[in-house]
């Protein structure tokens, strides 16, 4: 596998800003990989995504898109092309009275001819699982499905990477699983590199790789397991642990020695009851 975003000593400092936003952070994605990125509020998170697609550049350092160097303005286009961002509120991001149109919008701005359009319009919300909904008026979905027809929007313009910036923050608990499950089958089925920023430690379960902003620098990165079962770097950085760890940790204080890299439900439920039955 081969790094298709790269950021190595990347500083930068909003104009006006006493202190730097981003402090030298240096991370690899891998293409095809699902990547979270957690971290409290004002660690840096945003900044880091919008130096993805090069709405930011950084001051020093450098970060490298699909090989592109984003401080390079011949490379906007393509890189803009190929990262596809999707923001918390829905309603910001919906142009048009109708679903289809609102899909289609990007695409033809780009010039993509209209037979192909229509055939992107619909293949991006069939993946999305919004198809049916195509005549639609967007303002009367809720929130989820608004959410995955901004996500078919990006789709449309078929990038290779798709940047969320905490997609589910606006969404109820069926409209965050609703949009969580889909960015996963677009990673595990159509190959699409997704970064995922979320509050959300149960969404990042099935990641490949979390990185943990603090202050603006990386303060941990790794496969989930390893990241959620070190509880104190967890704390430190006002995250809480997905429900499955923090179980097997409080069991493990009343004298149980369950590895705490158990984060799928149903199989930390079978490993508690086979620990129960053998004692
Ligand atoms: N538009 C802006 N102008 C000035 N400072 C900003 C701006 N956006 C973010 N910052 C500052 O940059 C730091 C990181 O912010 P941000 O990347 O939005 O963090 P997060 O997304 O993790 O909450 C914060 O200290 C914030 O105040
Ligand atoms: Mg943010």
């Amino acid at each position: 596998m081969s790094s298709i975003i790269q950021f190595d000593h990347v500083h930068y400092k909003y104009p006006g800003d006493e202190k730097e936003s981003l402090c030298g952070i240096s991370l690899s994605i891998e293409e095809g990989s699902f990547v979270a990125v957690l971290g409290r509020n004002g660690s840096g998170k945003s900044s880091v995504a919008k130096h993805m697609n090069a709405i930011l550049v950084p001051d020093s350092g450098k970060v490298t898109v699909c090989g592109m160097d984003t401080a390079d303005e011949s490379n906007l286009l393509k890189i803009r092309r190929n990262v596809g961002m999707v923001f918390q509120n829905p309603d910001n991001q919906i142009v048009a009275n109708v679903v289809e149109d609102d899909v289609a919008f990007a695409p033809e701005n780009l010039g993509i001819p209209s037979a192909e359009i229509r055939e992107r319009v619909d293949s991006s919300l069939e993946l999305v699982g919004m198809l049916e909904y195509k005549k639609h008026a967007p303002h009367l979905l809720s929130g989820g499905q608004k959410q995955r027809v901004a996500i078919a929007g990006v789709l449309a313009m078929q990038p290779g990477i798709i940047v969320l910036d905490e997609p589910t923050a606006m969404l109820d608990p069926q409209g965050r699983k609703d949009v969580i499950s889909t960015i996963t089958r677009l990673c595990r089925e159509n190959h699409m590199t997704v970064v995922l920023i979320t509050h959300h430690m149960d969404e990042c379960v099935n990641a490949d790789e979390v990185i943990v902003l603090s202050a603006g620098s990386v303060a941990a990165s790794g496969p989930p397991q390893e990241v959620f079962s070190d509880i104190a770097l967890m704390e430190e950085q006002g995250l809480s642990s997905p429900e499955t760890v923090k179980i097997l940790y409080d069991l493990n204080r009343e004298g149980f020695s369950f590895p705490l890299t158990t984060l799928g439900v149903d199989a930390c439920a079978q490993m508690i009851a086979d620990a129960l039955e053998s004692r």
